[in-house]
């Protein structure tokens, strides 16, 4: 019998934090002080949604977990230095993320630049070293699908958005492109690279695909919403920053129940996109309802 999803996502979040510990150095290994700063900005917080996304497409396609834990990993690696940069005093300017201090103010900002560089290298070098799956020319497909979701075409080019759109007021398609490349690049990829750790066919593939894009870009719209909507202790992060900061929003462009609207609109078209999947897909609807229906 299956467990309820609550036990599910404990259960992966406590394993998973065991996978990242092992694969991070350790902080005793030179330069220290850097091992120590990369595992202070990826163990013992976050809620692992990536990984979990992977987890629950790699459970649908068959998957070995095993093989799930290295690409959940890399991409958790890519979205822990992608926080650790967002907060730099040249970024947001944060103090506070997932409950504690910013890596750059726990540490220093040289320091936090480089957890962010070594993370993503370490990301890329699992992936170079274990076995994904059984066909090596997938894995290179597999390797360079988040490499494109991590960088000038992904994550990264959506930063440089973000951070060229301060103070503007941005159309409802500009905004959108800005969310799809800095939050739904990387959670589309973790979907992707879930299913592929296992079989699933090309059919399957495109049906993920598009459940990833929903997803991915519901969860930057409740991200605006939750910014504008709960405090700082609930999300452990400071409340309100995007206002502060003047960001164009889903709440600043449509309203806080038009954003609303807009990620449950979302939330149905992800859930369409596994209207064919049947029981497989439990962990993956369940999931988009936790993106949806979060409070941090
Ligand atoms: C925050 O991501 C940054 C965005 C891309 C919106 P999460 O809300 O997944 O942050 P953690 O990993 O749980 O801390
Ligand atoms: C961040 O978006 C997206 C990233 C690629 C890190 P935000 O700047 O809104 O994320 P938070 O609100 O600081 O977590
Ligand atoms: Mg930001
Ligand atoms: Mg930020
Ligand atoms: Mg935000």
């Amino acid at each position: 019998m299956r467990t309820d999803f609550p036990s599910w996502m404990t259960a992966h979040q406590s394993r998973f934090e065991d996978v990242l510990q092992s694969l991070l150095p350790q902080a005793v290994i030179a330069p220290e002080r850097l091992h120590q700063a990369m595992r202070y900005s990826v163990l013992d917080g976050g809620k692992r949604v990536r990984p979990l996304l992977a987890f629950a497409a790699g459970e649908l396609a068959g998957a070995d977990v095993l093989r799930v834990n290295i690409a959940a990993a890399a991409v958790e690696l890519i979205h822990a230095y992608s926080l650790v940069h967002d907060d730099m005093p040249c970024m947001d300017d944060d103090v506070l993320r997932r409950g504690k201090p910013t890596c750059h103010v726990q540490y220093d900002e040289a320091t936090a630049l480089l957890v962010g560089d070594s993370l993503q290298s370490l990301a890329f070098q699992l992936l170079a070293e274990h076995e994904l799956c059984d066909d090596p020319a997938r894995q290179l497909s597999m390797i360079r699908l988040l490499a494109e979701a991590s960088g000038s075409r992904g994550m990264a080019g959506g930063q440089a958005i973000d951070l060229e759109s301060v103070g503007k007021q941005l159309a409802l398609p500009e905004l959108e492109f800005m969310h799809i490349h800095k939050t739904g690049a990387l959670i589309r990829a973790s979907v992707l690279l879930g299913a592929q750790c296992g079989n699933a066919s090309p059919d399957q593939l495109e049906r993920l695909d598009h459940f990833g894009k929903c997803v991915g870009l519901a969860f930057q719209v409740v991200d605006d919403v939750l910014d504008a909507s709960e405090d700082t202790a609930t999300l452990g992060k400071t409340a309100g920053k995007d206002a502060e900061s003047n960001k164009p929003t889903y709440v600043t462009l449509l309203g806080m129940q038009e954003a609303r609207k807009m990620a449950e609109s979302l939330h149905l078209g992800a859930l369409e996109a596994l209207s064919e999947f049947g029981e497989s897909a439990l962990r993956l609807r369940e999931l988009a309802d936790f993106i949806v229906l979060r409070k941090f």
